[in-house]
């Protein structure tokens, strides 16, 4: 008989069944990883992880439990991204929540906050920093979640060192803003975070800054139709960055002689193809710094790193 509920209709078995019932429907669907979507949905109805699902095929799910299974993977197969659906995404060992007012955190973005980290650290430990000397100033520009600040924050905390860093996390987005700030509570950091609405950075950087931190939208706009279903989903001020892509980057490389430290850097996420077009715009809008590009796990441009300055002293970092 049709089902006329209105509701969708529960997928039949025990653990194993499912995920190969929803694997198929999402496969079906155009989902790029249907099998671990399948697996991830499950686990979080049943609040087991991916591995507490693998584990135990055999397992009985209950009547309520395959209905909001159900209903996830009906979710999934319009497109609707799993992180969105979970409520949450794995970021630098944190779980970073997220819902549709800022994007979702990538797993490329965790070379940010590794090289930040590495900036910060270095700073506290430089021998020519007195005793006593006020906080460490980082911005994160386009903080959308907040993931890259809190995850800076928290693996600063875990090595006692939170206390001499104070992170300005800045938005254009009043929503992502909010989620950023429900996410440093979440975590325990919120008093170490000021939060700005701005485009880009306040206009007037007051204290400076040592380090700056961007994962702006880098995607060109003629892209964006172009690309995955899921993109959809988030934010559009989120991904695009103008005609290359670059708009944003190019404006903030603009800011950095105001609003870096005498040996400040900037660290800039970049898409693949930009690696080229960053090196070419640092040389051109800022004569004699410094900028270098790394190379992500999969070996793809990914990080720009911009300055110091010219002049600065090597070992100079406050
Ligand atoms: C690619 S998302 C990155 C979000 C987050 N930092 C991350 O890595 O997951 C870019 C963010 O930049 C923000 N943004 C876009 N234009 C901006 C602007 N002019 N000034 C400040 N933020 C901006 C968007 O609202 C979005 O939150």
């Amino acid at each position: 008989m049709a089902d006329t509920s209105g509701s969708v209709p529960a997928i039949a078995g025990g653990v194993a069944a499912l995920v190969a019932e929803a694997a198929a429907r999402l496969d079906a669907t155009g989902s790029g990883s249907p099998r671990l979507d399948a697996e991830l949905l499950l686990g979080h109805v049943l609040g087991v992880d991916r591995i507490g699902v693998i584990a135990h095929p055999e397992a009985p799910v209950g009547a309520g439990a395959r209905a909001q299974f159900a209903a996830e993977v009906a979710r999934r197969e319009a497109g609707e991204p799993v992180a969105y659906i979970r409520g949450f995404r794995e970021f630098h060992g944190l779980a970073i929540a997220t819902d549709p007012r800022a994007l979702i955190p990538r797993p490329e973005t965790e070379l940010l906050v590794d090289a930040a980290l590495a900036e910060v650290t270095a700073r506290l430990a430089a021998p020519s920093r007195p005793a006593g000397a006020p906080a460490i100033r980082v911005a994160d520009v386009g903080t959308g979640s907040g993931a890259i600040a809190i995850a800076l924050l928290a693996a600063l905390r875990a090595r006692r060192m939170a206390e001499h860093v104070v992170v300005v996390a800045a938005d254009v987005s009043a929503d992502a803003l909010q989620l950023a700030r429900e996410n440093a509570v979440g975590h325990g950091l919120a008093d170490r975070l000021v939060f700005v609405e701005a485009d880009l950075l306040p206009p007037v950087v007051d204290p400076r800054f040592a380090v700056v931190c961007a994962n702006l939208p880098y995607v060109a706009t003629a892209q964006l139709d172009g690309l995955a279903r899921d993109l959809s989903f988030e934010p559009r001020t989120a991904l695009d960055g103008g005609p290359d892509g670059l708009d944003l980057v190019r404006r903030l490389l603009d800011r950095l002689p105001d609003a870096l430290t005498p040996d400040g850097v900037a660290l800039l996420e970049i898409g693949a193809d930009q690696g080229d077009a960053i090196v070419e715009a640092a040389a051109h809008q800022l004569p004699g710094w410094r900028c270098s590009v790394q190379a992500d796990l999969a070996g793809l441009p990914r990080l720009a790193r911009v300055g110091p300055r010219p002049g600065a002293a090597a070992g100079d970092r406050r």
